[in-house]
């Protein structure tokens, strides 16, 4: 259980926040939502976009021996038979009998301090409930009363190509994770690029699960994206490539900017019985620590099992030693969205600018902000301003994304901006008509400088590095 204290104001506000500002909705809000399933609105958008592109860099393009990879969300059923999911993907859940709501045993226990997971078998599940009984609460309404606990499967099943009427005796699946298609593809890959042991492949995709949710907001949605990379490696080199890969997670995580006193590492005591090693990264969200990044040393179980349903080898020979053998895969798995839900928590600030001034700023790195420049005419009723700042706006615009605003006093411009993360504000006045030079004003410091617009790019070239 996590020991920090929830901080649910913090939750409540970066919900409000999300919304306010464009960064996430719930879904089918006008048809009254859609529990666990949200949108990224405009700026959400970006920063999505930018997270995946941070990770694929740090993955792929600065790996020589990863590519990358996209799957499709279908795959042949016997998939999920072989990847262990049809037969034991699931979450114990147990019903409260006061209000009817549905509830996430191993978490109400893990809540009440007691050690519990979803592997555990229903019975050791249903032996926890009863001994703590009286520590157990409803997140509802509260109540110490609930029905037996029972396996549900997680996987979201389809019709897809099946038009009789029970297709659900033999479903089609939408993918519970990314790394299956890695695993199916590993003979495509070697055949076809000049690959060699060790080497990785890397996938960002959509993934379903049944989830039940207790208000986590987008830290546990039933539509997600992953950012899996599985690396093929010799069986004896497996450990090895394992701690190294934990080294290299954590380091992303603090050259994203994240604060690492948020960031601790969490070893699973429960492990399955196919896997080495697997660790961790938890972030401080609001309601505690809790898992960002899961790093698992998977021994060769996924290339096996594929092996032995398809029929298929799924081995590596060795060009140099003739050695055959079946690669051990070393995982790192992250959540786009849980990504986007630590980075929004550790870079939202509230800051008291005295005198009874304060102003909200999202303090995200410059990679991650979803807008990296807004260029400001000072006043937006004359016309001379308002066309070079235009002219000055479409320049930019070829090279970053860029908002033009001319709403409002350039204060509120500034607060508007600080909010949704933009580094850096550019305001064109009647100087600049005369002199051509502009006022550039950094997020952070909100120190303004004077920057002649024959520098202005390589200006921001620089700071947007
Ligand atoms: N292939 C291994 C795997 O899928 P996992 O721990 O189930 O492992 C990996 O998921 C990561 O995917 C998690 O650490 C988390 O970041 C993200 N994730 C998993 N379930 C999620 C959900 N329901 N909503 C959002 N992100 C989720």
């Amino acid at each position: 259980m996590s020991e920090e204290k929830k901080d649910d104001k913090l939750m409540e506000k970066i919900v409000s926040f999300a919304k306010r500002r464009g960064f996430v909705f719930g879904s089918s809000e006008i048809y009254g939502g859609f529990a666990a399933v949200y949108d990224f609105g405009p700026y959400g958008t970006e920063l999505a976009k930018n997270i995946r592109e941070a990770w694929w860099k740090a993955m792929v393009q600065e790996n020589d021996n990863i590519v990358g990879l996209d799957s499709s969300i279908f795959m042949h059923p016997k998939v999920w038979e072989a990847s262990g999911h049809v037969g034991g993907f699931s979450d114990p859940l147990s019903e409260c009998k006061q209000c009817h709501s549905r509830v996430r045993v191993d978490h109400l226990l893990e809540d009440a301090g007691v050690f519990a997971d979803e592997k555990m078998t229903e019975e050791e599940i249903n032996i926890l409930l009863v001994e703590n009984k009286e520590k157990l609460r409803c997140p509802k309404c509260g109540s110490s009363d609930f029905s037996e606990s029972k396996n549900f499967n997680l996987l979201v099943q389809s019709n897809l190509g099946n038009f009789t009427g029970d297709w659900d005796k033999e479903p089609t699946y939408l993918r519970g994770e990314t790394c299956q298609g890695i695993y199916i593809n590993f003979k495509n890959v070697m055949d076809s690029t000049r690959v060699k042991v060790p080497f990785g492949i890397a996938q960002v995709g959509k993934a379903f699960r049944n989830e039940i949710t207790a208000r986590q907001f987008i830290f546990r949605k039933r539509e997600f994206e992953q950012m899996e990379m599985q690396m093929f490696v010799h069986p004896d080199d497996a450990m090895e490539m394992y701690e190294q890969w934990r080294e290299k997670r954590w380091q992303y995580y603090l050259d994203l900017g994240i604060k690492e006193e948020n960031l601790k590492w969490h070893e699973h005591e429960n492990l399955v019985f196919y896997a080495k090693a697997a660790w961790d990264i938890e972030y401080k969200f609001p309601f505690g620590f809790k898992e960002l990044e899961g790093v698992h040393a998977r021994g060769d179980y996924d290339l096996t099992q594929h092996a032995k349903h398809s029929g298929k080898k799924l081995e590596y020979r060795n060009p140099q030693t003739n050695e055959v053998f079946v690669p051990h895969v070393v995982e790192t798995s992250v959540g786009v969205d849980r990504t986007f839900l630590a980075v929004l928590t550790d870079s939202y600030v509230e800051e008291d600018l005295g005198e009874g001034k304060s102003r909200t700023v999202l303090k995200l790195p410059v990679n991650l902000a979803p807008v990296k420049v807004a260029v400001f005419p000072l006043m937006k009723n004359k016309p001379e301003l308002v066309a070079k700042a235009r002219e000055v706006f479409d320049e930019l615009k070829m090279q970053y994304m860029c908002e033009f605003d001319d709403n409002g006093n350039v204060g509120k411009r500034y607060r508007r901006q600080d909010e949704i993360g933009t580094p850096y504000c550019v305001t064109i006045d009647f100087n600049t008509l005369e002199t051509g030079i502009v006022t550039v004003r950094n997020r952070d410091t909100m120190e303004q400088e004077n920057v002649n617009l024959e520098n202005l790019q390589k200006y921001l070239a620089d700071k947007l590095k």
